[in-house]
């Protein structure tokens, strides 16, 4: 550990992670070996494009998704980072770019879920509330809503928009952070994609301290103070103990 982390009663702490916490968990990143769903990339399947085009084959893969996510269990990066939220309660916030509902299963509360949630379902065309789903879908059992459309996965894809109230409560936190000690952690993320790789530029503009962990280095490690090269499972819990 290069330095240590120092979160005293005036800190703090907007974590942001990303598919690394969750990988010691069973689930693989984007990015990564086996970041591959059959043939296909990730960008083939997570946009609004692909979905007009094949939805059965979206739905597969996010019903593939729901299964290994409801199979998989919380890891110690999860657990550590819910222990520093019962330490600071509204002096912490998490903002993730997971849809696997890890956090929340281990006990996470202050928490935005930037780019949706697996377990929730929507519909395509009209405003009915995202509900939870946990059902599996393909081809042959596409899901409609009472208005006839198709449902969709609550998940933001490529090319859409992230939801303008996550963003805000990002950016209250930040800006009520910036008159303390403030902290910023990125945690198991490649940094490619935005706006969530631009919050370590935010937060550094607004006078943070700010960390990543991470397996290796990512595209913006060099955004950073401190670089902590490691698994998110060893290294926080050290990092936050
Ligand atoms: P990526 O797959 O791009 O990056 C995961 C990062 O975690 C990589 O930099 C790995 O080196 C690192 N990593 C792997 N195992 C780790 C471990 N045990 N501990 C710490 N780090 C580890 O995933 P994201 O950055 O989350 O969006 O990708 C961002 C978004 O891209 C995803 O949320 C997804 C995709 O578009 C949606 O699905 C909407």
């Amino acid at each position: 550990m290069p330095e240590p982390l120092v979160i005293d009663g005036d800190t703090r702490v907007l974590v942001l992670t990303g598919a690394g916490v969750s990988a010691e968990s069973g689930i693989p990143t984007f990015r990564g070996a086996g970041g591959l769903w059959e043939q296909y990339r990730l960008e083939e399947l997570a946009t609004p494009e692909a979905f007009a085009r094949d939805p059965g084959l979206v739905w597969r893969f996010y019903s593939y998704r729901r299964e290994k996510a409801a199979l998989a269990e919380p890891n110690p990066s999860h657990h550590a980072l819910v222990a520093l939220e019962r330490r600071l309660g509204d002096r912490f916030l998490l903002a993730t770019q997971n849809v696997d509902d890890l956090h929340r299963r281990a006990g996470s509360q202050r928490m935005v879920e930037l780019h949706g949630n697996l377990f929730r379902t929507r519909c395509s065309a009209c405003r009915r509330e995202p509900f939870e789903d946990r059902r599996s879908y393909g081809p042959d059992s596409l899901p409609r809503c009472h208005c006839g459309a198709l449902l969709r996965p609550h998940i933001v894809w490529f090319g859409e928009m992230l939801d303008p109230s996550h963003l805000e409560r990002v950016d209250d936190f930040m800006r009520e952070a910036a008159s303390h000690r403030f902290v910023f952690l990125a945690a198991g993320t490649s940094g490619a994609v935005w706006p969530a790789a631009g919050f370590v530029e935010q937060a550094r503009a607004l006078g943070a301290g700010t960390w990543l962990v991470n397996a290796d280095p990512a595209e913006n490690t060099a955004r950073f103070h401190h670089f902590v090269q490691g698994k998110s499972g060893e290294v926080l819990p050290k990092l936050l103990g």
